[in-house]
């Protein structure tokens, strides 16, 4: 298959063009250019000037904001089918979010001009966008709900749970997950990597999290376990 055949099927199950109708889908294809990044490559640093927005074929990418000592806080990561650098695209504001790629990764990219045109043209785009970006402000909404009430052991638990129902294996009252560093850990949930490693201990010791070595097995019942 040629490159732009490629091109047109990863589109047809993005978020933004999936039902637009085969003719559209071909016109569109011609605008995008194909940026490969290499995973740990930097796509773009917050604050920077930029008109462009990348849909993702293949990989995984991921928004962070850093501190001044380089703590790392992961806003949301973006796979295939779902795009990313909209937000300066559309207010023309400097980036909000440094953007990494965490695998190698294939991305489409499409300026301003062309992406406005293109809305014009088809509205449904227009509905597509604004669907994804709700679903982003949900979620967003969700992780601000754990920053403001919930205590680092009980924003740890939460983020284990989630992540053991989406990526790991069930094994009877416990998900097993694949271990991550206090760091990883800790860009994920808000708090210093000192923190996490003081709360993991302590979700230890109230026999809801064990470490088999390269793995974490979680209580399903964890929340009721702890305060939040
Ligand atoms: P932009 O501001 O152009 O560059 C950084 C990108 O990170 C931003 O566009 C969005 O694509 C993405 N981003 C920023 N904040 C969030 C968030 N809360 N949820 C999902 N994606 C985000």
């Amino acid at each position: 298959m040629g490159e732009s055949e490629k091109l047109i099927g990863f589109l047809r199950k993005s978020v933004l063009f999936r039902n637009l109708s085969e003719k559209d889908l071909r016109k569109i294809s011609l605008n995008f250019e194909i940026v490969n990044l290499p995973m740990g490559e930097v796509l773009f640093y917050e604050k920077e000037e930029g008109g462009d927005m990348y849909v993702v074929l293949e990989g995984r990418v991921r928004a962070s904001l850093f501190d001044e000592h380089g703590n790392e806080f992961v806003l949301a990561e973006i796979g295939p089918g779902e795009f990313i650098g909209e937000m300066s695209m559309i207010d023309e504001l400097p980036r909000s979010a440094t953007v990494i790629a965490q695998e190698n990764t294939r991305l489409a990219k499409l300026r301003r001009d062309i992406f406005f045109r293109i809305i014009r043209e088809n509205q449904d785009i227009a509905i597509n966008v604004i669907k994804a970006l709700v679903a982003r402000l949900r979620k967003t909404d969700d992780m601000v709900e754990a920053l403001a009430f919930r205590s680092v052991e009980g924003r740890i638990v939460k983020f284990l749970l989630k992540l053991g129902k989406e990526k790991g294996v069930k094994e009877a009252d416990n998900y097993r997950i694949r271990k991550m560093t206090h760091r990883d850990l800790a860009s994920r949930v808000g708090a210093s990597r000192e923190a996490v490693t003081k709360a993991l201990k302590t979700l230890n010791f109230k026999g809801v999290l064990k470490d088999t070595g390269n793995f974490w097995l979680i209580s399903a019942h964890a929340e009721e376990a702890i305060d939040p």
